[in-house]
C-alpha cells in the first residue's frame, strides 16, 4: 500500500514483495519450512567459518603472546578455580530425570570463574562460570574421560547469534576496530550492540550473580533446554567503596573464608521453535512462557583457592561444551563451532606452555 502511495504500480509492488520474501528466505539459509523443536539448521558454509575462527583466534594469540605464557583468547583473567559439589535434586519429575539428572547423585566439581576481556575488575564486563562435573558415568560425546562441562556467561543472551557473526566480529576486532562490527554503515548490528551495553556490568562478586548457557542443549530425544546457574540467595554485598583491579578475587576469597556459596542449577525448556530459536543465541527464551526449573544444587564449600599450585591448575584447565553425554548434546551453530575451536585452542595453549594435560578427577592434591 505504501509503495503504491509513492507512485509505484501494484504490479511492481507485488514484484518487489516477491523479491524481498525470496531474498529473506535465502538469507535465512534458504529455509522455507516451519522450524521444529530441538532441531538444528546448520548453515552450508559452517565448516569454513569454523576454520576461519580457528585461524583468526590462533593468529591473535600468536601476536599477543609472541613470548611467554599463552593465555586464553577470551575469559583469560580469572580469580581462581574452586571446588564444588554438583548435587542432582532428589524427587525430580519424570520428564527431568534425563541423562546426568536421571538419579540424585552428588558429583565432585571444579568451577572456573573468569572475566571476558578487560584487564581490570574496575571495568564493566561479562563474567564466565565454567563447571567441570567429574566422575560422570557413560560415554562422553567428545574427549573421553568422565567430565561433563557446563560453560556459562553472566547474561542470558550472547552478543552474536551465529558463528558467521562471531567470525565477522573477531575479524573486525583484530583487523580494524570492534566498533566496526556494530556500526559499519553498510552492515549495522545495533541489536548486538544493545546486548553488549546491557550485558557488560560492574559485578559485586562472581558468587552473587546468575549465569546462563545462552546456547541450547538437547534434554533427551526431541527436547531442548538452556541452562542457568542462579545464586541460592539474594546478593548480600553492596557496591565496593574503593574497588581494586582484582576486587572480584578479593570478594571471592573473603566470601569463601567466611562460609559456603551456593547456586541453583536450572533448565528452561524450548516450547516454541520460532520464538525460542536453536540457531540464534541473541534471542532470549521468555521465562514467563517457559520458566527455569531447578535440577541440581551447586554448593561451593568454604575454602581457600589461591595457592600457586591451584592457580596454575586453574590456568591450564580446558573446558568444552562437548564434554557431555549424548542425551545433552550441544545444539546450534555456536555450539557446533565450539567443539573443534575450543579443542584446538586448548591444544595450542598446552603445547606452547609445555603442559601435558589430562582431565581432572577431583583427586587433585589441593
Ligand atoms: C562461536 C562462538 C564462540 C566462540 C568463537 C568462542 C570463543 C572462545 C574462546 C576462543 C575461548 C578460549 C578457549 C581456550 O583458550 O581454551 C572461549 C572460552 C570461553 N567462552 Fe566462548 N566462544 C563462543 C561461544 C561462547 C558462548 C555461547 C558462551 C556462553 C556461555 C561462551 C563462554 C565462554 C566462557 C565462559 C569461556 C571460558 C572457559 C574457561 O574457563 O576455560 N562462549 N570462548
Amino acid at each position: 500500500m505504501r509503495i503504491s502511495c509513492l507512485g509505484i504500480s501494484h504490479r511492481l509492488a507485488a514484484g518487489v514483495l516477491v523479491f524481498v520474501v525470496a531474498a529473506s528466505s535465502l538469507a535465512c539459509g534458504g529455509r522455507d519450512r516451519d522450524l521444529e523443536l530441538a532441531v538444528e539448521y546448520p548453515a552450508a558454509d559452517e565448516a569454513a567459518t569454523t576454520r576461519r575462527l580457528i585461524e583468526l583466534t590462533k593468529e591473535a594469540l600468536e601476536q599477543r603472546h609472541a613470548s611467554g605464557k599463552v593465555l586464553r583468547f577470551n575469559q583469560a583473567r580469572h580469580p581462581g578455580c574452586v571446588r564444588a559439589d554438583f548435587a542432582v535434586e532428589p524427587g525430580l519429575a519424570a520428564d527431568l530425570r534425563v541423562g546426568l539428572f536421571a538419579a540424585p547423585r552428588t558429583y565432585p566439581t571444579w568451577i572456573r570463574f573468569a572475566t571476558a576481556s578487560t584487564r581490570s575488575d574496575t571495568e564493566k564486563d561479562f563474567r564466565g562460570m565454567s563447571l567441570k562435573v567429574m566422575g560422570v558415568e557413560g560415554e562422553m560425546l567428545f574427549g573421553g574421560g568422565a567430565s561433563f562441562d557446563f560453560v556459562l556467561n553472566s547474561h542470558p543472551v550472547l552478543f552474536v547469534g551465529t558463528p558467521e557473526h562471531f567470525a565477522k566480529f573477531v575479524d573486525r576486532s583484530l583487523n580494524s576496530h570492534p566498533l566496526l562490527f556494530f556500526l559499519h554503515p553498510l552492515d549495522l548490528h545495533l541489536k548486538e550492540l544493545g546486548i553488549v551495553r546491557a550485558g557488560r556490568q560492574h559485578h559485586v562478586s562472581h558468587l552473587e550473580i546468575p549465569y546462563w548457557s545462552t546456547t541450547p542443549y538437547l534434554f533427551g530425544a526431541g527436547r531442548a533446554v538452556k541452562y542457568a546457574a542462579k545464586p541460592c540467595a539474594d546478593s548480600a554485598s553492596g557496591p565496593h567503596d574503593s574497588p581494586t583491579e582484582d576486587y572480584l578475587r578479593d570478594a571471592m576469597r573473603d566470601h569463601l573464608a567466611a562460609g559456603d556459596a551456593c547456586f541453583d542449577f536450572m533448565v528452561q525448556f524450548q516450547t516454541d521453535a520460532e520464538a525460542m530459536p536453536i540457531e540464534d543465541a541473541t534471542v532470549e527464551w521468555s521465562e514467563s512462557v517457559s520458566p527455569f526449573q531447578k535440577v541440581a544444587t551447586v554448593r561451593i564449600p568454604a575454602q581457600s583457592f589461591d595457592s600457586a599450585a591451584q592457580m596454575e591448575f586453574c590456568e591450564n584447565l580446558a573446558f568444552n561444551p562437548w564434554h557431555s553425554l549424548p542425551e545433552h548434546r550441544p545444539l546450534g551453530g555456536l555450539n557446533r563451532v565450539r567443539r573443534e575451536l575450543y579443542a584446538e585452542l586448548a591444544r595450542f595453549r598446552h603445547e606452547r606452555n609445555r603442559v601435558s594435560y589430562s582431565e581432572p578427577t577431583g583427586d587433585e592434591p589441593f
